[in-house]
């Protein structure tokens, strides 16, 4: 007899399957029904345009200003709600609810119309993650400026190509920031920078402790200005969703950055909603976000994404170890963080502490960890679920990069999809048309190494290269017809989750920092003393991989370990301290082909004291008895001084 079991003929799947199975059988229907969750002071009569491919426009007609939506919409219910809680090494804090932040950038704002900052100007901002930065970030967006935020850990040089490039007309520094206990003279970089702008018409001044030397015709102090100032209200421009709003630099495989450019509409929806599917903020969330603000991962993941969705995020201007190894455990622990989001390098760092230090501290708040801007090995991600997910949070590994604008590959806790595979970055977001190429442009076999690619445009990537479409069109769209190509090497499972594998061009993530070798070879050969050099990447415990130089000297020059250590920090003078070496070798000449291009493969498989492997492919016209017979003489060079370090 038949028994009434109660077996339902439907089953419900996360609303993940759904929503991606929609956006991208219906994307026209999808993107308008996500459109609708932010505000738009006039409709777009377009979703797509594809008319002018690879330069993709989204939401074709419609007007919004990003700051809108991060701000002024959240007044009337989230007033007073904090929206940045900030602290710095020495503990001294400040918090901002919304209210008080949509002053400050109002406020901000009309300082810059003072300025004669218009629509479209180009403002280069310089600031350590004090409040002040997100503040004038958010003060040029609401006029229509276009910022350009560089990284307070970068030196003169990098701040003086990213003006001349962008044509920034204003500079908003500060005097200082502090690191480990240092002062570090922001100041005194931008002064010797601006003398080489001819662009730079005025320095805005934020002063923070001391009396801070100032050019009089060129120097504004920010304080000077808003203490004459009442209270001010700068409406929104009605900026178009194609106007551009930021431009972040990010480096590539030539020696010069690239310009990124995001504009007001597409990038904006596409942080406000990969931050709410992936980070699943709540109302009472809050959100601490390692990174800085000077990259990608901070103006998407501090500034725009979690602002839009009225949250709360916590900012901290040090570093991870400095005064002591728990000062992020200590700032979970007092700012009750629930969201936790970091790289895989600094989890290595505060792993060689011990867990000690975060045994210390009560991380109870905590519900979600994320992971971003390199693979996370097994070790570093067994350390941080036992340790800071009391070996129960998930941990979502969001894979994407500067270009993609947002979010790309993960789990989406918003969405319902808890499904984690350690080492797995994920499935990709709803509208994320992803899969893995070969060499051919034909899509591998689950479990087959290849490139990642995006198949169609998603509203958050990148508009172009700033002057320089050419650039924007070779790096991206010429690998293969009409897909996007990311750089980096991966491989999918049966199930379709991808797993990142790192770059597959010549760029370096040090501790998850993009540094282009060619960049590094060019600082390097622009030393008097050197005639050429290779650079490659080596594998590092900590940072993920750090850079490793061969360098032929100029004649009339000796090689010793002065001029070993003076080349570095020459070279991390000029770039900054992201780039760390892994050493420095002086060899009498580089292995290279017949038509003089620098073999890498050899000196990095010589350095990595690996054997020369497959050299039957290789695409140059050396033959392989000539290419061993370079490779040997390379080899001892490079060993010798090995045995002699
Ligand atoms: C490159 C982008 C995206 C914000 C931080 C870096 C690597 C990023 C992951 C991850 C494996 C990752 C890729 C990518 N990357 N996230 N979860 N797993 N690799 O931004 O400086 O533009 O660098 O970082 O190689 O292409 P970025």
């Amino acid at each position: 007899m038949a028994e009434n079991l109660p077996f339902e003929e439907r089953y419900y799947q996360p609303p993940y399957k759904q929503l991606y199975k929609e956006s991208l059988e219906e994307p026209e229907k999808f993107w308008r029904k996500m459109a609708e969750e932010i505000e738009w002071f006039s409709p777009f009569q377009k979703v797509l345009d594809e008319s002018n491919a690879p330069f993709y426009r989204w939401f074709i007609g419609g007007k919004v200003n990003i700051t809108y939506n991060a701000l002024d919409r959240h007044l009337k219910t989230k007033g007073n709600k904090v929206a940045i809680y900030w602290e710095n090494e020495k503990g001294e804090s400040r918090s901002l609810t919304y209210s008080q932040l949509y002053n400050e950038v109002n406020r901000f704002a009309k300082i810059l119309q003072d300025l004669g900052v218009q629509k479209g100007d180009r403002v280069l901002i310089y600031l350590p993650l004090m409040p002040e930065l997100p503040i004038a970030m958010l003060a040029c967006a609401r006029i229509g400026a276009i910022h350009s935020v560089v990284f307070s850990g970068f030196s003169t040089q990098a701040v003086v190509d990213r003006i001349n490039d962008a044509k920034a007309k204003l500079v908003i520094t500060t005097s200082n920031t502090m690191r480990r206990g240092k002062r570090v003279e922001l100041k005194r970089i931008i002064d010797e920078a601006v003398s080489q702008t001819p662009t730079v018409e005025k320095v805005l001044v934020i002063k923070r402790d001391e009396e801070i030397e100032l050019n009089e015709e060129r120097d504004v102090l920010y304080q000077d200005l808003i203490k004459r100032m009442g209270y001010k209200k700068v409406e929104p421009e009605m900026t178009d969703a194609t106007d551009p709003l930021f431009i972040l630099y990010t480096s590539g495989t030539t020696g010069k950055p690239k310009g990124i450019y995001h504009l007001h509409g597409g990038y904006g929806l596409w942080t406000y909603l990969t931050t709410k599917w992936v980070f699943d903020l709540r109302d009472e969330d809050v959100f601490f976000n390692t990174a800085d603000i000077g990259w990608i991962t901070g103006h998407s993941y501090i500034v725009y994404g979690p602002l839009q969705n009225g949250a709360t995020v916590l900012m901290y201007e040090g570093v991870p170890d400095y005064p002591n190894p728990d000062k992020w455990w200590e700032l979970v622990e007092k700012y009750n963080v629930t969201v936790f989001y970091t790289s895989p390098t600094a989890v290595r760092t505060l792993m060689r502490y011990g867990e000690e230090w975060v045994k210390k501290h009560d991380l109870s708040s905590l519900r979600l960890l994320g992971s971003v801007g390199e693979p996370i090995n097994p070790e570093a991600w067994r350390w941080y679920f036992k340790n800071v997910g009391r070996s129960q949070l998930p941990i979502v590994d969001t894979w994407w990069q500067t270009e993609t604008g947002g979010i790309m590959i993960s789990a989406t806790p918003g969405l319902g999809n808890y499904m984690l595979k350690p080492s797995a970055n994920g499935l990709p977001l709803p509208g994320v048309d992803a899969d893995v190429f070969n060499d051919e442009g034909k899509p591998t076999k689950p479990r087959e190494k290849g490139y990642i690619v995006i198949k169609r445009p998603w509203p958050g990537m990148l508009a172009g290269v700033w002057g320089d479409p050419e650039r924007y069109i070779k790096t991206y769209f010429s690998k293969f017809q009409g897909v996007y190509y990311p750089g980096d090497y991966a491989v999918k499972d049966e199930d379709g989750f991808f797993y990142i594998l790192g770059r597959a061009d010549e760029v370096l993530k040090i501790a998850g920092h993009r540094i282009g070798t060619r960049e590094i070879e060019d600082v390097l050969i622009s030393h008097p003393a050197v005639a050429e050099s290779a650079v490659i990447g080596i594998p590092d415990p900590v940072r993920g991989e750090v850079a490793v130089a061969a360098v032929v000297l100029k004649q009339g020059y000796q090689p010793s370990d002065e001029l070993r250590k003076t080349l570095i920090e020459y070279v991390r003078n000029n770039l900054g301290p992201i780039v760390v070496f892994g050493g420095l070798y002086f060899v009498s000449k580089l292995p290279k082909t017949r038509s003089g291009k620098i073999m890498r493969r050899v000196v990095r498989s010589v350095i990595s004291g690996q054997t020369l492997g497959d050299t039957t492919t290789l695409e140059d016209e050396t033959s392989v008895e000539e290419l061993k017979k370079i490779a040997e003489e390379f080899s001892k060079e490079i060993q010798s001084q090995k045995n002699q370090q």
